[in-house]
């Protein structure tokens, strides 16, 4: 569904992603782990079209993205959820952001706005009110549900955990843990690798901009080196 090649990304003379690959394959859970300043955020902002890439390609579903607009990306069915997303429209309310992220129009609005409901019944319960009145991990579960109104078939998520309490966390995870079994095929970035190895298929390890080892989560999670460098 998504294959990446060969993809450098760099800011001025910092060369932050190198020659970086990945596939992701329809309907699974993959992850990109790394430390801090590998490269993962780059990596998944010059495959959403938010960065231009230094060389390499990025096809999805059979269309060669590289070189595309963020918007035209999103109507292909291809939706990003970057780190801390900027945030939702506080003077309006939830259903009104919800709305606002329609604007893809692939398929029914009203379906797609039950479903995130359904996800996240909490944001059915406050739909009428203020998104400036949410929490920190509210707000992420609000724009989780905007991205999932362009009806996305990939949906690249970079490190929603970040900032939240626990058992938000917990709620977030259940979500895309649910979202994935019902179909929508995801690629996540997560600073926990313990955490993105137990819910993943499959896992792409990033060092210096780098790959450096990948393999299917289960057979990860015995890797000698992952175990070393993250899980020890
Ligand atoms: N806006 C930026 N300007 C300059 N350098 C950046 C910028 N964003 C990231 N970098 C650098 O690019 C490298 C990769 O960063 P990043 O992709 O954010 O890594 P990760 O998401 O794995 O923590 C790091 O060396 C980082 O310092
Ligand atoms: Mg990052």
């Amino acid at each position: 569904m998504l294959t990446v090649s060969n993809l450098s990304s760099n800011y001025g003379s910092i060369r932050a992603v190198r020659h970086v690959h990945l596939q992701v394959h329809e309907g699974s859970l993959t992850v990109l782990i790394g430390a801090n300043g590998s490269g993962k955020s780059t990596t998944m902002r010059t495959i959403a079209g938010y960065k231009r890439s230094a060389g390499g390609t990025v096809v999805f579903d059979g269309f060669d993205i590289s070189r595309w607009p963020p918007y035209r990306i999103v109507r292909e069915g291809l939706a990003f959820l970057p780190e801390r997303p900027m945030s939702v429209v506080a003077p309006l309310t939830i259903e009104e952001n919800l709305l606002l992220g329609g604007y893809a129009k692939r398929g029914s609005i009203s379906e797609t706005l039950g479903q995130c409901y359904e996800l996240f019944p909490l944001l059915a319960e406050r739909r009428r009110q203020h998104a400036g009145s949410l929490s920190g991990g509210e707000q992420q579960m609000l724009a989780i549900s905007r991205i999932l109104m362009t009806r996305p078939k990939l949906m690249l998520v970079d490190s929603p955990a970040i900032g939240l309490a626990p058992s938000v966390t917990d709620q977030v995870y259940e979500a895309l843990i649910r979202l994935n079994r019902e179909g929508l095929t995801i690629l996540l970035i997560e600073q926990n690798a313990v955490m993105a190895l137990a819910i993943s298929d499959y896992a792409y390890l990033l060092n210096r901009g780098e790959n450096t080892l990948e393999g299917s989560s289960v057979d990860m999670q015995n890797s000698q080196e992952v175990v070393d460098t993250y899980l020890a």
